[in-house]
């Protein structure tokens, strides 16, 4: 992800800055809903990098801080509907942490908007383009994520 990103940022030196978004998705519904999206031909913003869960609840504090160090200007986590989730409670888990991680961003200094979660079934292709479309406004009106990113030590 990281030499992907930097290649493309260091070729377009002049157009005018992107999110990039991490978008960690269970397989089972949100991964597929995507995939109806582009089958489907939803036109949706290409902001996003998708990482591919095996569910929700999979997704842990650590691999959003780690994207966020890693330079991700905002995360998006999508999992089946409550009921639907095949290992039965992983969504509703992942729906309990992200109050919990959203106080921790905010009293480190990253602004809410920034990292955002949903429900996507694997038949709401339309359904996941405009989740992208808003995700991906909400972070472009923040700017740049500059909390969090490693800095590389010039003076080493
Ligand atoms: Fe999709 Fe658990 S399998 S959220």
């Amino acid at each position: 992800m990281t030499s992907e990103t930097n290649m493309t940022s260091e070729t377009n030196e002049t157009a005018p800055w992107e999110p990039k978004i991490i978008a960690f998705l269970c397989t089972w519904c949100s991964y597929a809903g995507a995939d109806l999206a582009g089958v489907s031909r939803f036109q949706y913003p290409p902001n996003i990098r998708i990482v591919k869960v095996p569910c929700s609840g999979r997704v842990s504090e650590n691999m959003i801080l780690s994207a966020l160090k890693s330079g991700a200007d905002g995360i998006l986590v999508s999992g089946c509907h409550p009921g639907d989730c095949h290992f039965i409670s992983g969504n509703m888990f992942a729906r309990r942490r992200f109050p919990l991680l959203s106080n921790l961003l905010e009293f480190v200094g990253i602004e809410p908007g920034r990292v955002s979660f949903s429900w996507v079934s694997a038949s709401e292709g339309e359904q996941f383009a405009e989740i992208v479309k808003t995700v991906t406004e909400r972070v472009k009106a923040l700017g740049p994520a500059t909390r969090l990113i490693k800095k590389i030590d010039q003076a080493a």
